[in-house]
């Protein structure tokens, strides 16, 4: 084989494996596995497919946080799928709260776009950083840590936040301890809340037992 047959069929090899894997916009119809979702025919895909225009709105803030999480994650926008990221607004109006929760999944980095935001993390090792944000300013949550965002300032406020996954998962403390059916005993033995306040949660957050 001739040196210039090799580099002409590496080159096609080269060109076929880069135009493989590219991309990789996620098949919705098809189950989510640990490395993504299956992707969706290249042939089908249009501009359409790598284009959101879903965090062009403000979320709906007449709610118990008086606050809205708007995500671009795989689910919304599968065009993430594989690339290793993706974004969600954040809208808070005055008063309003993003509960203590963590992202299982991903790291996530926040910019203010209005308003004054009071945000902050808790490492593992139990260390509190936390910080009045102005407009244009951006924090680090490292991933899998307890974070929250509140809404310091006189009128709405309005973040975008970004992560290093595409599905980096949400999970709200409170929901997780008083929106289900874990008995009320077992909640007050696992985290030293007396029955009252567990079972006034409950309700505000809609759980039962
Ligand atoms: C916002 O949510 C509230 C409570 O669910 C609802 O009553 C209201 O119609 C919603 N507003 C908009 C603009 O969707």
């Amino acid at each position: 084989m001739s040196i210039q047959t090799l580099l002409v069929l590496s080159l096609f090899f080269v060109a076929s494996y880069a135009s493989v894997n590219d991309f990789c916009v996620a098949d919705l119809s098809q189950s989510d596995t640990p490395s993504g979702y299956p992707c969706k025919d290249q042939k089908k895909l249009t501009e359409k497919d790598f284009v959101y225009s879903g965090l062009g709105v403000a979320g709906n803030t007449s709610n118990l946080i008086k606050a809205a999480v708007t995500p671009a994650f795989t689910a919304q926008f599968p065009a993430v799928n594989g690339l290793g990221l993706s974004l969600a607004r954040l809208d808070l109006a005055a008063g309003g709260v993003i509960p203590m929760h963590t992202h299982p999944g991903g790291s996530e980095v926040l910019v203010v776009i209005s308003g004054t935001i009071c945000a902050g993390f808790i490492s593992s090792a139990n260390t509190v950083y936390f910080k009045t944000l102005n407009k244009g300013d951006i924090m680090v949550f490292p991933q899998g840590l307890l974070h929250f965002q509140i809404n310091s300032g006189k009128g709405q406020a309005f973040a975008y936040v970004s992560f290093s996954s595409p599905s980096p998962g949400l999970q709200i403390t409170d929901f997780a301890l008083f929106a289900n059916d874990l008995p009320t005993e077992l909640v007050a033995a696992t985290t030293f809340l007396d029955a009252a306040t567990i079972k006034k949660l409950k309700g505000v957050l809609g759980g039962t037992n």
